[in-house]
């Protein structure tokens, strides 16, 4: 059986396109909800190869998806790395705050392979548990989102203090950049050694730049982690996902390190059709929130979007992650409405 995602990101077309969402194991599912009650909690579920594995193939199960992505976050890095990570009940990750240029000299760059070992475990538990047919995503978060949580310590209202810091001291800011691109290699190759197909770089907070700024610290250090990669694992496709740039998307294009762009729901799909697929793959872009609403404007939105993207590569997925509010069967309607969708 081919994996039919791995064939979209190799270059080829299909009528109906391959689709996973982003966040497909998660809060919306009973069945998650209670293993991460039997783990405890959220990082405890994280660090378990054995429940790890089973949230992972929780939504595969109940959908058939075309990918699985490995359950754990992109936080497990900067943890990795020494700083301390916690999740707020409610709130989200809380880290404590790098304070200056002694603190990323401080940081524990040959630690990654052994402390993320429970998550190679779970990737190689997930694969020779998943049918043939289902791909196997491993993931990291890009330095510049990274570095937006290290910073900060948690979620920001207007990210004031990563963008002073870069803005401010860039070579302090590149040494913080640098460390991170490596973890993030040695992160990305564990996964694929331990059997993942092909990986994703999650920029969420990209959003934020302006452009020079945006080259500097989000596109040349995802060229740099998938060229990393690539030194390593020629073949393994990397998809990138640098959230809210709108059509600075344009300069992520034409980086042949890139099999896919993933795109957020502000960026037209009419566009990205014309702009994009020239060069990659493109995944996207429903908005969650149609995902919640469910009925006539869902399947409305998708097949809208299909119709767009679905005549050239195109990965049927969401502009971000699948909210806690989404009502399981919707996510079932979706995945018919785009295996039923065929486009010559
Ligand atoms: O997609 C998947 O199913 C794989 C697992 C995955 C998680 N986080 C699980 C998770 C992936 C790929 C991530 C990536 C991630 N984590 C990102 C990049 C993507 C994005 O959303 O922009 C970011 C920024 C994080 C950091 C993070 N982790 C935040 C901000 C939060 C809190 C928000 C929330 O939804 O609660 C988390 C927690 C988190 N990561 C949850 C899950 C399923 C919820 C935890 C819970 O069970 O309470």
């Amino acid at each position: 059986m081919e994996r039919t995602l791995l064939r979209v990101l190799q270059g080829e077309h299909r009528a109906s396109p391959p689709v996973w969402l982003m966040r497909q194991a998660g809060r919306y599912l009973p069945e998650y909800r209670e293993a991460r009650a039997k783990a405890g909690s959220f990082l405890e579920l994280c660090y378990n190869p054995d429940l790890a594995a089973e949230v992972t193939l929780q939504p595969i199960r109940r959908y058939g998806f075309d990918a699985a992505i490995i359950f754990s976050d992109i936080l497990v890095v900067p943890q990795a790395l020494g700083r301390k990570l916690w999740f707020e009940e409610g709130e989200g990750p809380r880290l404590e705050p790098l304070a200056g240029p002694a603190d990323i000299a401080a940081l524990a760059t040959d630690n990654v392979h052994d402390a993320l070992e429970p998550v190679y475990q779970a990737i190689r538990q997930t694969r020779s548990a998943l049918p043939a047919e289902t791909a196997l995503i491993g993931f990291c978060g890009a330095p510049f989102t990274l570095a937006c949580y290290m910073i900060e310590g948690g979620g920001s209202r207007d990210f004031l203090k990563v963008k002073q810091w870069a803005y401010g001291h860039p070579d302090s800011f590149r040494r913080l950049s640098d460390a991170l691109v490596q973890a993030c290699i040695a992160h990305l190759d564990g996964q694929v050694r331990a059997g993942c197909d092909t990986v994703q770089i999650f920029d969420s907070w990209a959003g934020l730049l302006p452009e020079e700024q945006l080259f500097r610290w989000s596109v040349q250090p995802i060229q740099a982690i998938a060229r990393g990669l690539k030194a390593r694992h020629p073949d393994v496709p990397v998809i990138a996902f640098p959230r809210g740039v709108g059509p600075a998307a344009l300069m992520y294009r034409r980086m042949p390190e890139l099999a896919a762009l993933s795109i957020d729901t502000g960026i037209g799909a009419h566009w990205a059709a014309q702009e994009l697929q020239p060069h990659l793959a493109v995944q996207g872009n429903l908005d969650p929130v149609m995902l919640v609403t469910g009925g006539a404007a869902l399947v409305h939105e998708a097949r809208r979007i299909l119709g767009k993207l679905a005549g050239g590569r195109h990965i049927f997925n969401l502009g971000h992650g699948i909210l806690p509010q989404t009502p399981p069967d919707n996510v079932a309607r979706l995945v018919e409405v785009v295996r039923n969708w065929s486009s010559r």
